[in-house]
C-alpha cells in the first residue's frame, strides 16, 4: 500500500513525476519555455501532451497571459481556419457576425494547437505562414494583423511518416520541430506508476468520488508489468473503476479489469487468490492479515485500520496464530 510513497519533484500539482528521465523532459521544457519559440509535443495518446503544453505556458514569459487550445481534429478546411485566424461577416455561408480566432486571442499568451497532425493540408499551408511572418489575416478580411502569442502543437502522429504518405507537409515539420519535446509512454516510466496511483487517489478523495486509502502492493506490481497502452489515462480509469468497484479502503487485484495480462501468474504468490478453491476462509484471512502487517512494516494499528477491524480483533487473532504456530 503506498501512502506519499515518493515525493512529487516536479514542481506543479498536475504534472507528478520521479522518474528521472521525466525529470530530465522537464528540465529540458522549462529551458525550451523560456524563448517565445514554437515547440511541437509528441507521443502516444494519453502520455500527457496536453499537460507538458500547460507546464511550458506556465514557465515561459507568456505565463501571465491567456492559455487558448484548439482542437484541430475534427474540424472542416473552413471551420479550423475560422477558430485559428477568425473571420470577417459573410466570409462563408454561416457567418453572420465578424469573429475572433484563437491567435487574436490569445495575444499576450500561448496558443495551443492540439491534434495537430490532422490539420488539412492547405491549412498546413497557412500556418507555416503565419509561423514564417509572425502575421496572419481573418478569414475573409485584408486586414493584417500580428502574431502576439507563443505557439504549441501537438500530436499523437508520427509526422515523419505522415510526410511520406503525403498527408503532412514537410517544410511545416522543419519550422516546428526543432524544439521537439517527446512524453515517453507509461511503460517506459513505471518507476512513476506509484506515484501517480497515488496522485490519482488523492485527486479522487478530494473530488468525493471514493474514500481510498491505497492499493495493495500486489496492484504496484502487476501495474508495474502491465503495458498500458492508454498511457496515463488507461491509469486513471482503472484506478476509478477499482476504486468504484471495492468494498473496502484498500484496492487489491481483484479490482483490476480482468483483462490485464498476466495476472493469473500472481496468483497465490503473496495474495491469495479468493477464486482459489484450496483455500479456507480462515487461511484466506490469515494471509490477508500477515501480508498486510508485512507491508506495513508490522505497524498493528494501521494494519487493523487498513483491515477494517479493530486493534483488539488483531491481537486476537495474531495471539491465535502464534498459538498454533503459523507465526513465527
Ligand atoms: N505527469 C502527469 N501527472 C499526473 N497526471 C498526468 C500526467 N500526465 C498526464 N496526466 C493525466 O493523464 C490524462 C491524459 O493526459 P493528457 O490529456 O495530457 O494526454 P494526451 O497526451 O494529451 O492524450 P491524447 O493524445 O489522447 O489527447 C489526464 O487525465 C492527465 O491529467
Ligand atoms: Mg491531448
Amino acid at each position: 500500500m503506498i501512502k506519499q510513497a515518493v515525493r512529487n519533484q516536479s514542481g506543479t500539482e498536475d504534472l507528478v513525476t520521479c522518474s528521472p528521465r521525466v525529470l530530465e523532459l522537464l528540465d529540458m521544457t522549462r529551458r525550451f519555455a523560456a524563448s517565445s519559440a514554437t515547440i511541437l509535443i509528441t507521443g502516444e495518446s494519453g502520455t500527457g501532451k496536453e499537460v507538458l503544453a500547460n507546464y511550458v505556458h506556465q514557465h515561459s514569459p507568456f505565463a501571465a497571459g491567456p492559455m487558448v487550445t484548439v482542437n484541430c481534429a475534427a474540424l472542416t478546411e473552413t471551420l479550423v481556419e475560422s477558430e485559428l485566424f477568425g473571420h470577417s461577416t459573410g466570409a462563408f455561408t454561416g457567418a453572420v457576425a465578424q469573429r475572433q480566432g484563437c491567435f487574436e486571442l490569445a495575444a499576450g499568451g500561448t496558443v495551443f494547437l492540439d491534434e495537430f497532425g490532422e490539420l488539412p493540408l492547405p491549412t498546413q499551408a497557412k500556418l507555416l505562414r503565419v509561423l514564417e511572418e509572425g502575421d496572419f489575416q481573418r478569414v475573409g478580411d485584408g486586414k493584417i494583423l500580428k502574431l502576439g502569442a507563443r505557439v504549441i502543437v501537438a500530436t499523437n502522429r508520427k509526422l515523419k511518416s505522415e510526410i511520406v504518405a503525403g498527408r503532412f507537409r514537410e517544410d511545416l515539420y522543419h519550422r516546428i520541430s526543432s524544439l521537439t519535446l517527446h512524453n515517453p509512454p507509461l511503460r517506459e516510466r513505471l518507476d512513476d506508476i506509484p506515484l501517480l496511483i497515488n496522485h490519482f487517489l488523492t485527486r479522487f478523495n478530494r473530488d468525493a468520488l471514493s474514500q481510498i486509502e491505497g492499493v495493495s502492493d500486489l496492484v504496484i506490481k502487476i501495474c508495474q508489468e502491465h503495458d498500458w497502452p492508454g498511457n496515463i489515462r488507461e491509469l486513471r480509469n482503472v484506478l476509478l473503476r477499482a476504486c468504484l468497484l471495492t468494498d473496502s479502503r484498500v484496492v487489491t487485484k481483484l479490482e483490476l479489469p480482468g483483462t490485464f495480462p498476466r495476472l493469473a501468474r500472481f496468483d497465490d504468490e503473496d495474495e491469495p487468490s479468493i477464486g482459489s478453491t484450496s483455500l479456507s476462509l480462515s487461511e484466506i484471512e490469515r494471509r490477508v492479515i500477515l501480508k498486510r502487517l508485512e507491508s506495513l512494516h508490522g505497524n498493528r494499528t494501521e494494519t487493523a485500520r487498513t483491515l477494517g477491524i479493530t486493534s483488539r480483533t488483531l491481537r486476537n487473532k495474531l495471539a491465535e496464530y502464534r498459538r498454533l504456530g503459523h507465526v513465527g
